[in-house]
């Protein structure tokens, strides 16, 4: 039999239409299903996006449904990007009394019709919204994971290859940690094609990249009034293909850690492996002791706007 692959991408706001548009451009599946709460926001998203096919030359088909979640059924991987955005004065965990309703709820209409799908998250405040939509789905953790190191990741290796004039293709790194100002980008694990970074630029430099990567999103809400999408978006569409296309990528991954890490029952970001059933590994790595406290940290920092959900819920 041949397998028809199709991902649902609900929110089509600002980065889930353009994860649908990297996706369907792409050719990561043959069908992607849009749907958002606004009375006809997700057909039009959907429809615009399916008139560029032609001029791009692709043939996954792009559909819309306003909540209509019986459209988003069978799907393989489902992106989940509803909710509000930050504005300028506002952190990511300043969302979590208004998304965390939002992702419960579609959580809850999701499952039924994708009882085996794969989640990825992308709504604000990332690890708790990811850690929510884990326990609401009630399956594998291996097959809900949220997405923000691919971004972060993406941000510190653009600002890198800007200082060391080098194309952004050839800079691999590793960041950690949840996905706020306490996020653990690690220049001990980043190499220019092969080469430790530490070798080509000197500390000071590399520290500044760091701490601009650390408040990367906000340095796109002071400019925009409003949270980065095309870098989220594309970011998340990367997770999506490593999944569809069993493709065994090993990127910063918000996971469940039982253990590893010397954390447990929090969603957090680690490199992990991607494939067909989702995170097929996560990869502990042997830091040192600054680095230890660094993630230490910033579980910390997850740990108590996880609380704050609590007293909310309560
Ligand atoms: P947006 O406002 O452009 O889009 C959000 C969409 O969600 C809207 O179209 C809205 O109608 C829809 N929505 C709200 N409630 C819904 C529901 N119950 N069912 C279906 N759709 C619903 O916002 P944007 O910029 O796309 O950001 C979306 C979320 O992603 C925000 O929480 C933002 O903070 C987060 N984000 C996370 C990133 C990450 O790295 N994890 C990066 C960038 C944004
Ligand atoms: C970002 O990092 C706000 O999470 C969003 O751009």
């Amino acid at each position: 039999m041949i397998n028809r692959t199709k991902v649902t991408v609900v929110g089509a706001g600002n980065v889930g239409a353009t994860c649908a548009d990297v996706l369907a451009t792409r050719e990561v599946c043959n069908e992607v299903v849009l749907l958002d709460i606004k009375e006809g926001f997700a057909e039009g998203k959907a429809l615009d996006i399916w008139e560029t096919s032609p001029v791009n030359q692709y043939d996954t088909r792009t559909v819309g449904s306003t909540n209509d979640y019986s459209k988003t059924a069978g799907s393989d991987v489902v992106v989940i990007t509803s909710g509000i955005p930050r504005k300028p004065g506002m952190s990511r965990d300043d969302l979590i009394a208004i998304n965390a309703g939002i992702v419960k709820t579609v959580t809850e209409q999701i499952m039924p019709e994708s009882p085996d799908a794969i989640l990825v998250i992308v709504s604000n405040p990332l690890d708790v919204m990811t850690y929510q939509a884990y326990k609401t789905a009630g399956i594998e953790s291996h097959r809900v994971m949220g997405m923000a190191g691919v971004l972060d990741t993406a941000r510190y290796r653009a600002f890198l290859a800007e200082a060391l004039n080098v194309s952004p293709k050839d800079i691999q790194a590793v960041l950690m940690g949840g996905h706020g100002d306490t996020m653990v980008p690690l220049p001990r694990y980043t190499t220019v094609a092969g080469i430790p970074v530490t070798e080509l630029i000197d500390a000071e430099t590399l520290e500044g990249i760091v701490n601009r990567t650390k408040k990367g999103g906000g340095e796109i809400v002071k400019l925009l009034g409003t949270s980065a999408w095309y870098a989220p978006g594309a970011a998340a569409a990367q997770m999506v293909e490593a999944i569809v296309k069993d493709q065994k990528r090993i990127f910063p991954v918000c996971a469940l850690l039982t253990g590893e890490y010397g954390q447990n029952d929090l969603y957090l970001g680690v490199p992990a492996k991607l494939g067909a059933k989702g995170i097929e590994q996560i990869i502990e790595l042997d830091l040192n002791e600054e680095e230890m406290a660094l993630l230490n940290e910033s579980a910390d920092a997850v740990r108590k706007v996880a609380k704050s959900l609590e007293t909310l819920e309560a």
